[in-house]
């Protein structure tokens, strides 16, 4: 069959599929479909840390093979430090904004360095909304229980209490330097539902949700003359030689010059290992996700939590190329949007956790129900077109301007036709330990944002990520 006689079976099943619910899996059916297809558990792809704070845990090859790799500092390098501040911010995105802007505010010297320019990161391209108990049904506890049981109740309980309770201060303080948030007709915030939450709980801002908060975290950091280095690589930490940290060696890259900051206080913020393409998957990241701080912490003796587990986004696309891996967000099937195979039918609950989904997905591609592209890539449709049909002509235009313009570059009409998926690597559930307040056990070393492990287990639910 070719790809539009597959469309079309797409189009010839939505009513029948209209009529169906798909039922929730038992826990054990969950465990047993995520222990046979989730990457997860793809036993080769995993080998032991050979030295350092995790010596002897597993972990994929490509974040072990990084782990140990040698220093990129000549062993002759003196360093004389060019800048001294109380506070480095290492990264530009929602992380790296937001902390340097909180430091700034409590009067710290700050600089803040960023291997690419100011706010070149996943934050930009988050699009499905942000989780915070806001609603007048919802509540910082309900929050914490759906994400433990996302997480595999593995979440460490002391940062998520501090992530479901400070979320909505974060809220209000975004929306006082100027994020425009969707509203209701009544002039509430519009909260959506996410995968796998009891709750609608994720504000948003159509689907462009992380490119309008850092519209403004971008112009706050330089209304409040924070400065910066853009392309300027943090490659080494600075220690004094007790374990604490002292400040960072890095690297210009228009010059290649290498440049040291005494900092009394370093916060990594440098996102997370996309780009190290884990087991041969495509990934939503952008190019900077390369895993920086899981190195940098490493070497100076901060201990990883929880890094063998990742996140693959259900629906990156396969179809066009240049959409390989790339995000369709969540939020299509929070709308109703259903998965289905090569042979016109549903499959999963499209709102059960995304490792359970992903794990449907890989099982159906598997086992042969999957649909096959020209270059070879097997995924499922997603059928955008239902959203229309449900909520009315416009919907994807007015909720999923993003996505619309995304596909229509490429001459597909997501409005008309339904679009191939396959998961793409989205997330690290893990990262390097930190305490409540950020510090790694390295002192004066802090980590934010997805770097930062703990928070969500071992399936981080859409929308959660700490950006403080
Ligand atoms: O699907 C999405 O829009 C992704 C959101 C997230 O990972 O938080």
């Amino acid at each position: 069959m070719d790809l539009i006689a597959e469309q079309n079976l797409v189009h010839k099943t939505r009513d029948a599929r209209r009529a169906q619910t798909m039922p929730k899996l038992s826990p054990a059916e969950r465990d047993t479909l995520i222990k046979k297809y989730h990457p997860d558990h793809r036993a080769h792809a995993y080998r032991p840390i050979k030295f350092g704070p995790n010596a002897g845990e597993l972990t994929v090859t490509e974040v072990a093979n990084l782990l140990e790799g040698d220093s990129p500092i000549p062993s002759d390098f003196v360093p004389k430090p060019e800048y001294s501040v109380d506070v480095l911010v290492v990264g530009g995105g929602g992380a790296g904004c937001a902390s340097a802007l909180h430091a700034h505010a409590q009067g710290a010297n700050v600089l803040l360095a960023t291997k690419l320019r100011l706010g070149d990161s996943n934050s930009v391209m988050a699009q499905g909304g942000m989780q915070i108990a806001v609603a007048p049904d919802d509540s910082p506890v309900q929050h914490f229980l759906d994400t433990l049981k996302g997480g595999h109740m593995k979440n460490d309980h002391q940062l998520l209490k501090v992530m479901v309770e400070e979320g909505p201060s974060i809220g209000k303080w975004l929306l006082e330097l100027g994020v425009l948030f969707d509203r209701d007709a009544d002039g509430n915030l519009h909260v959506k539902k996410g995968g796998g939450s009891s709750k609608a709980r994720l504000v948003t801002c159509s689907d462009y949700t992380g490119l309008e908060i850092m519209r403004v975290l971008k112009d706050e950091v330089l209304n409040q003359k924070i400065p910066l280095l853009e392309f300027a690589a943090v490659v080494e930490l600075l220690s004094d030689g007790k374990g604490a940290c002292t400040g960072a060696i890095l690297r210009d890259l228009d010059n290649n010059r290498l440049i040291v900051v005494a900092a009394k206080t370093v916060i990594l913020a440098t996102g997370g290992i996309g780009r190290l393409h884990i087991q041969g998957f495509p990934t939503s990241n952008h190019f900077g996700a390369t895993g920086d701080a899981l190195v940098l912490a490493y070497r100076l003796g901060a201990p990883l939590v929880q890094i063998d587990t990742f996140q693959y986004h259900p629906s990156g696309g396969i179809y066009p190329e240049q959409l390989v891996g790339a995000l369709v967000t969540e939020g299509i099937r929070s709308e109703g949007g259903h998965l289905v195979n090569g042979k016109g039918e549903r499959f999963v609950n499209e709102l059960d956790t995304r490792d359970v989904v992903s794990s449907s997905i890989i099982r159906e591609c598997e086992e042969g129900r999957g649909v096959r592209t020209a270059s070879g890539h097997v995924g499922v449709w997603l059928d955008t077109p239902l959203l229309d049909v449900e909520h009315g002509p416009g919907t994807l235009d007015k909720h999923f301007p993003a996505m619309v313009r995304q596909y229509e570059r490429y001459q597909v009409d997501i409005r008309k036709d339904p679009v191939l998926i396959y998961p793409t690597l989205h997330y690290q559930n893990g990262g390097v330990k930190i305490d409540t307040n950020g510090e790694t056990p390295a002192p004066n070393l802090f980590v934010a944002g997805e770097a930062s492990g703990g928070l969500h287990g071992r399936n981080r639910l859409m929308g959660n990520s700490s950006w403080i």
